[in-house]
């Protein structure tokens, strides 16, 4: 297998992006980051989208983006996994990378969710959710994420200021993203005062709906030493898992084997373990989710996520910051681009070009994208070399 590296990447501000299409902004995003790495050739391109069919009336993604990015007639796919379906697309640009061939692929997330009512957009993202046993009996995914709040309250003492930690540390981070969807500061207050969604989940306990594309150019390390263009940084691990679709069908509510797999995988092929990471843009489509998360991969003993937030281990300056971007909660979470984004924010970080949001010591970076309430999962480890 070839070692990888990432040589491009590219996004543009994400939000409620009217005047763009969803072939704008794949384009966009896609131009941006082969700008970005200084080259024009591409091999394969992979797509990531949830559902362009719903939100777009818009299939078929694996023709119309390389023919309007001007590279018609390019081997093209688009893959799906819900809301991992980026993390996907990266992922199969890697293996073609690594298993020679092609030398050049582009992986390219995009979602363009505002088209519809706030309604159909709940609806459409439903059908990341089991339809005849879940969706069916009204519950979506603000729901299914109350309930494992619930529980997380229940069984670990987890608080509603420790939740509302999570968002208002995301959006401190957000606000110093150029490219973020809210980059508004949030106080505890604001978070727990907000518009109740479902309960203990308030509006600002939710990531938004947002339109978006987020693009990266991997290519071998050798090729990348040669065309010397950006510090280098490779992926040195990917794991990826699934699990059931229906929350009730695991063992224990509160366990998400799918992310457990994917991040042993990941750190066994990179020759880690969870203390060698310095930092990570995990899944936090809603507070608990990210309070969850850092338990699942062991950055936490279970049950201490919440404390742990509030306590600002997971802040800028603390000793494992978690989404530095802002998340999925202040950068937004236009789905199919989300996985593409956290190697983008991970990348720019090991390149020391995250400006007001640099860490200090950013060498080893972690990636979590997740589809549903954890049925798939995608893990990749960033690494920065000399
Ligand atoms: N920061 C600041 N303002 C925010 C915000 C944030 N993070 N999120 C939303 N808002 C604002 C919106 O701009 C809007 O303001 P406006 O009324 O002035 O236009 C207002 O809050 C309401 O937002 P809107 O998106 O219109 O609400 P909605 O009722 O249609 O949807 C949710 C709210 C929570 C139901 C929806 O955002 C949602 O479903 N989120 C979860 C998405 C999801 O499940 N993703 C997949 C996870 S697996």
């Amino acid at each position: 297998m070839r070692d990888i590296a990432v040589i491009g990447i590219g996004m543009m501000k994400w939000g409620e992006l009217w005047e763009k299409s969803i072939r704008d902004l794949a384009v966009e995003a896609s131009l941006n980051c082969l700008a970005d790495a200084g080259i024009d050739r591409v091999d394969t391109i992979s797509i990531g989208c949830m559902s362009g069919g719903i939100f777009n009336g818009q299939e078929h993604l694996a023709s119309m983006i390389p023919d309007y990015l001007g590279m018609k007639n390019t081997p093209a796919m688009r893959v799906e996994s819900a809301c991992a379906s980026g993390g996907l697309a990266v992922r199969t640009a890697f293996l073609e990378i690594a298993s020679g061939m092609s030398d050049y692929a582009l992986a390219v997330g995009v979602e363009k969710m505002t088209d519809v009512s706030g309604g159909e957009a709940t609806d459409g993202l439903a059908t990341a959710a089991d339809q005849d046993y879940e969706a069916f009996n009204g519950i979506n995914f603000p729901g299914l994420y109350a309930l494992m709040a619930k529980a997380h309250m229940h069984r670990y003492g987890t608080t509603r200021e420790q939740m509302a930690d999570v968002a208002v540390k995301n959006h401190r981070n957000g606000n110093l993203n150029p490219l973020a969807q809210f980059p508004g500061l949030m106080t505890r207050e604001q978070v727990m005062n907000s518009v109740m969604v479902a309960d203990p989940l308030r509006l600002m306990d939710c990531s938004p709906i947002t339109d978006g594309a987020a693009a990266v150019l991997l290519t071998t390390v050798e090729e990348a030493k040669r065309l010397k263009k950006h510090p280098l940084v490779v992926i040195s691990g990917i794991g990826l898992a699934s699990d059931t679709i229906q929350l009730c069908q695991r063992k224990d509510i509160l366990k998400c084997p799918a992310i457990e797999l994917a991040g042993q995988k990941a750190l066994k092929m990179a020759g880690k373990t969870i203390r060698d990471i310095n930092f990570a843009e995990i899944h936090d489509c809603f507070t608990i989710s990210e309070i969850m998360i850092m338990e699942e991969l062991g950055i936490v003993e279970r049950g201490q996520g919440g404390p742990a937030t509030s306590a600002g281990h997971t802040a800028l300056d603390g000793k494992f910051p978690i989404n530095t971007s802002g998340g999925l909660k202040s950068k937004g979470h236009p789905v199919g681009a989300t996985g593409v984004a956290q190697i983008y924010e991970v990348v720019t970080q090991l390149r020391g070009t995250a400006g007001k949001r640099q860490l200090k010591n950013a060498k080893v970076g972690m990636t979590q994208n997740m589809g549903g309430s954890g049925g798939s999962c995608v893990i990749h480890i960033l690494e920065a070399k000399s």
